[in-house]
């Protein structure tokens, strides 16, 4: 919605409109000044007690009224949420969030970790991911651009999060590749992708925590191919909320058992499974 140009300038008083723009947050016209970017309130619990932290980016489908662009940047939503409650709370050096988005895993590792590696194939996402690093006063958080595992080629982390782009899409003309929700791949390929890499980027007793879709066909259960994914001297730890025909995959439904070990489905809408790795002694 544009603003008097008078009453950004008096409410910004330091920044300025030229600076607003200048850092992209906004676009000035002669007498309006229309905002380019969200920037929310968002309220966090750990070990520490309740903290909030300022979140930037991109407008949404109700600020654009209409639809989102390929390379739009999430803010925090239901997913978001949903992996940063189960990671695991504990204190690590090295910490990896692949996909970062608008960063806000990063940001929750970052609390548990020396240092945090924060990845996306998205300029755009790093660029917000590193400005709500600033604005939230993080520093120990290190922003690299690329696919999947390749920024961190021959390191190891202590835990790794990701919140990928898992959503299964048909790939037929017309669909748009879309950077925040199936990367452009088909499938369940991404998933599987990482989830047969990870391992390899993981310490002694690493952990790597990420959400994921699965795709079931009739020879194949989804979860025997997860399973197949990962190397035997690993512990898995899945959890498949549900299970949804292609036709219904948008919606929340009912939830299935885990393969290793189970444990009660969450109860929030959110994306069907997530999954624990961890690489045992
Ligand atoms: C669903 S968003 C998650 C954002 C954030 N981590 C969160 O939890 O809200 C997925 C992110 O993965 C990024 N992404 C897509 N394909 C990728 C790839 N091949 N390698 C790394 N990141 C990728 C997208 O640009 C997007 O920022």
């Amino acid at each position: 919605m544009p603003q008097p140009k008078a009453s950004v300038a008096a409410a910004l008083p330091q920044l300025g409109v030229e600076g607003l723009v200048a850092l992209g947050l906004a676009r000035a016209e002669s007498e309006t000044v229309t905002p380019t970017a969200l920037l929310r309130p968002q309220s966090f619990v750990d070990a520490d007690g309740v903290g909030e932290w300022w979140i930037a980016s991109d407008l949404d489908e109700v600020a654009l009224d209409g639809a989102l662009p390929a390379d739009h940047v999430l803010g925090v939503g239901g997913a978001s949420r949903t992996l940063a409650e189960t990671i695991v709370p504990i204190e690590v050096d090295r910490a990896l969030d692949l996909g970062t988005g608008c960063g806000i895993q990063a940001l929750l590792v970052a609390r548990r970790a020396r240092t945090v590696v924060a990845t996306d194939i998205s300029s755009r996402a790093l660029a917000f991911a590193e400005l709500n690093a600033r604005l939230n006063g993080v520093s120990n958080i290190e922003f690299r651009h690329g696919s999947m595992f390749e920024p961190v080629a021959g390191e190891a982390f202590d835990l790794i999060v990701s919140n990928p782009p898992f959503v299964i899409t048909p790939r037929v003309e017309g669909v748009p590749a879309y950077e925040y929700r199936d990367g452009g791949l088909v499938g369940d390929a991404l998933v599987e992708q990482f989830v047969r890499s990870a391992p390899r980027f993981l310490t002694q007793n690493g952990i790597a925590q990420l959400l994921g879709n699965w795709e079931s066909d009739a020879a194949v259960a989804g979860l025997a191919r997860l399973e197949a994914w990962v190397p035997a001297d690993l512990d898995l730890w899945v959890i498949q909320r549900e299970e949804l025909s292609p036709s219904r995959m948008p919606s929340c439904g009912s939830a299935t058992a885990a393969p290793h070990r189970a444990i009660p489905p969450s109860p929030r809408c959110s994306p069907p499974g997530s999954t624990t790795s961890r690489r045992a002694e």
